[in-house]
């Protein structure tokens, strides 16, 4: 079943009813100022951080679920009936309703008793503020007298604080009103020196700031007093709860269009120019007064709306495909590339599942959110990049997250995950293969930000690499540490007491533990270190990774190899983990795609063996579980992973986070039609037909799709914000459609199904347009290629003359 369809001309998803299983969501704002925005307006805002600069407030864990938004209420004044064009909050029996969820945008259109209303929300490029753009239209054949009231509940800053410190928050609320603007500045009084504005491109007549005086006592967002009898308080808020309305009165003749602009906007004052005049208490508008005038006039919305499209086009044109799989094209050439974009801004932090509060950008998950979305801005990969690595300790461990507003890392939740340094290495070369910019190596960064500490950033991947071989467990294996890629595989933990947290409880020191994960992380490292020391012209050092990622691989395959599958882990006492020994957790997903897309055991068969059994123990319909046989039961060596029920999360779940690294095996070890039947089974659009079983939006993968041991298989979970994004993209675009930078140029190795004929695709590289038409001419992978009609050798397009920015590309493929 399905609760809309695919515009994919308008690169749009079309909700046509609201009351989807869950909120489907959308992010608006693409640089500085976020939102994120619900079917049905639901949903909130902020700048830069989701924790300490929050604009607008949303309430997670609420009934419905999605509680709070950006409200647009409108009343018939001649019968006094009010509904919301949104659907949310009053939820009355819309004629029509769609929801079209774009790029960057989302536009909501209804129609209620002959009145149509359409409102986009989008936030312009380079503006720290967003729109909502509603247009009404009288469909009726007589005049409708309207009443319109817009609706904004203001966040007192820190997300956190705001739902917890109700002692002083009470208390605090302070708004200014000039010129029916309304000016949210709490705490500006004393050491910020932000506020929020709330303005209406209308004449208004009326408008209310303080939330009780809008809703009445005791009454909800669905039925607000001041909607219900047409007239809004003016009301002036003194602590309590800030809220921005704006009320306007039209009269539509037959047929008539009118447009409303709502504008909610976040401004900053130097501050020594905080008050106007110095010696007031009042708000310094001179600055955000022409940023207002500006989005009053209808006419520059629509330019900034135009300029949104053009960003948007021009980042998906890097990299569009034409193949025999709707699907595929769909989500490589929008949706996929979108949600990596969304991870890049958002990491982890604000989503329907991510409070904003509890995560900031995590040193693992951010370092491979590149591989998703390094060609599409790679200066912003740059910076990226170079404000991980000025987390990472002198030791070459890492803080697991920074926050995004200080930048400096934080134990938060939790450190000491032996496998992160090695993402960093992971980071720097995928950014090194896609831009060539090797400068980024000489770069000077900190060490834990300590100002005199900076070294060039290749320092801070040599030491990434040490860590590893600083600690090695009895089998030469490393030691895991906190936990590696497997938050919840915490082995040195062993925690018994009801709601201490795995992540950030103190642990044993930990010397016996080992991951087998780490030792393929760290297999591939050590190729990619040595890859960028050769071309470094350290011969003798890039010898030495080889020698070092050789030697555990022998290790790997000496205590890592349990006869049909890699096993996952040895724990405290030096008992393996996914092995045929163990009662329960027997096999596990993450090294078997790990080690293979490493290169162990592709020479000695034992890729293919693993990858069999893959198949044959893990697979479902509806994608890859993380282990089996479930846990059935809480283990205190085992620690978070036991936790959940059997076939959630970590507990055999299919965390799509880790399928694509079978993906890129299988298609490593030549097998094309596992590849792609793999990547469909997790293909949000390919399941969008089960999206009354799926329940998450089909546009975009959620981490977790609920394993075969839950009662509710198939059901997926936090959808958005997860490595899944980057590693789906970096799958499918690099390894079954074979479309792979590579440090000295653009390899097109395609591993794509048997039945496919071939595809086309063009892909933009180091400032030149590569138009690739691939054709099958046999059943296997073979690739011969011909560059601009001229035969080339090997499978890698030579980069063209200085000044030639077009290629063309053929590939026969057999
Ligand atoms: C989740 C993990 C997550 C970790 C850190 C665990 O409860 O299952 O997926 O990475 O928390 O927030
Ligand atoms: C989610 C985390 O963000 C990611 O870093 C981790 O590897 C997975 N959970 C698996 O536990």
């Amino acid at each position: 079943m399905q609760y809309g369809y695919f515009d994919d001309q308008n690169r749009e998803y079309v909700i046509t009813r609201p009351d989807t299983p869950l909120p489907w969501i959308n992010y608006l704002g693409c640089q500085a100022y976020f939102g994120i925005i619900s079917n049905t307006a639901g949903g909130y805002s902020f700048y830069r951080d989701a924790r300490l600069r929050r604009i607008s407030r949303g309430r997670y864990n609420n009934v419905p679920l999605d509680d709070g938004g950006r409200y647009i209420y409108l009343r018939d004044d001649e019968t006094g009936e009010y509904w919301s064009p949104s659907w949310m909050p009053t939820c009355r029996d819309l004629e029509q309703y769609t929801c079209r969820h774009g790029m960057g945008y989302s536009t909501i259109g209804s129609k209620y008793h002959g009145i149509s209303a359409r409102t986009r929300y989008f936030v312009p490029l380079d503006e720290t503020l967003e729109v909502w753009q509603l247009t009404l239209r009288n469909d009726r054949l007589t005049p409708a007298a309207i009443s319109a009231f817009s609706l904004v509940e203001f966040c007192l800053w820190d997300a956190q604080d705001d739902s917890t410190n109700f002692q002083r928050n009470l208390s605090i609320g302070q708004v200014e009103i000039e010129d029916g603007v309304i000016y949210h500045k709490t705490e500006y009084r004393e050491r910020r020196d932000h506020f929020a504005w709330f303005a209406c491109s209308d004449p208004l007549s009326g408008f209310d700031t303080q939330r009780e005086s809008f809703l009445g006592p005791w009454r909800g967002w669905d039925k607000p007093a001041a909607v219900e009898r047409g007239k809004a308080s003016n009301s002036h808020a003194h602590g309590w709860s800030p809220i921005g309305s704006h009320h306007v009165k039209l009269v539509l003749q037959p047929g008539e269009t009118h447009q409303i602009v709502f504008i909610l906007g976040y401004h900053e004052n130097p501050k020594d120019q905080k008050f106007d005049p110095p010696d007031s208490q009042t708000v310094n508008k001179k600055t955000v007064k022409p940023v207002i005038a500006h989005y009053r006039d209808l006419a520059n919305v629509d330019a900034a709306f135009d300029k949104l499209r053009n960003y948007w086009d021009r980042l998906l044109g890097i990299c569009q495909v034409v193949t025999p799989d709707i699907h595929t094209d769909r989500m490589v050439n929008v949706w996929n590339a979108y949600q990596c974009m969304a991870t890049f801004n958002m990491s982890r932090s604000a989503s329907f599942y991510e409070s904003g509060i509890g995560r900031g950008l995590g040193f693992r998950d951010s370092n491979q959110d590149l591989l998703g979305f390094v060609q599409m801005v790679p200066e912003r990969a740059r910076e990226r990049i170079l404000d991980l690595a000025a987390t990472q300790l002198p030791t070459g461990g890492a803080y697991h997250q920074y926050q995004p507003l200080t930048k400096k890392g934080n134990n938060d939740i939790g450190g000491n995950f032996n496998d992160d340094p090695h993402w960093l290495i992971i980071g720097v070369s995928a950014y090194l293969k896609e831009t060539g910019d090797w400068s980024i190596l000489d770069e000077p960064v900190e060490f834990d930000n300590q100002p005199g500490s900076a070294q060039p950033l290749y320092e801070h991947l040599r030491r990434s690499f040490h860590y590893t071989l600083e600690r090695l467990g009895p089998h030469g294996l490393p030691l895991i540490g906190r936990a590696d890629w497997n938050d919840c595989l915490n082995l040195n933990c062993f925690s018994d007491t009801p709601g201490q947290s795995f992540q950030t409880t103190t642990n044993k020191e930990g010397k016996v533990a080992e991951s087998v994960f780490i030792a393929g992380l760290f297999v591939l490292a050590a190729k990619e270190i040595a890859a960028i020391a050769q071309r470094r012209g350290l011969d003798e050092e890039a010898k030495k990774y080889l020698a070092e990622g050789a030697r555990m691989e022998e290790t790997v395959r000496q205590h890592g190899w349990d006869g049909e599958w890699f096993i996952r882990a040895y724990d405290d006492s030096s008992q393996k983990i996914g092995s045929k020994e163990c009662a329960e957790g027997k096999i596990f997903i993450e090294t078997q795609g790990f080690c293979v897309l490493a290169g162990i055991g592709l020479e000695d068969g034992r890729a293919r063996q693993a990858l069999d059994s893959v198949r044959k123990h893990l697979a479902t319909p509806h994608g890859i579980v993380l282990q089996q046989p479930a846990y059935s039961r809480y283990y205190l060596n085992l620690g978070e992973i036991s936790s959940y029920p059997p076939g959630y999360k970590e507990n055999a779940g299919i965390f799509c986070h880790n399928n694509p690294w079978v993906i890129i095996a299988e298609t490593m070890a030549g097998d094309g039609d596992n590849a792609h039947d793999y990547y469909s089974r997790i293909n949000p659009s390919a399941r969008e037909r089960i999206s009354d079983v799926h329940r998450c939006e089909p546009y975009v993968y959620a981490q977790m799709i609920a394993g075969r041991d839950a009662p509710t298989h198939g059901e997926a979970k936090n959808s958005w914000l997860t490595g899944t994004a980057a590693w789906n993209y970096y799958a499918i675009t690099q390894w079954i459609l074979g479309i792979r930078p590579e440090y000295d140029g653009l390899r097109i190795a395609p591993v794509v199904p048997e039945r496919w004929q071939g595809f086309q695709a063009v892909r933009k590289f180091r400032g030149v347009t590569y138009r690739i038409t691939v054709r099958r001419a046999g059943k296997g992978n073979a690739v011969s290629m011909t560059v601009d009609g001229k035969p080339v050798p090997g499978a890698v397009v030579p980069p063209p003359a200085a000044g030639k920015t077009e290629v063309n590309v053929e590939v026969k493929l057999g």
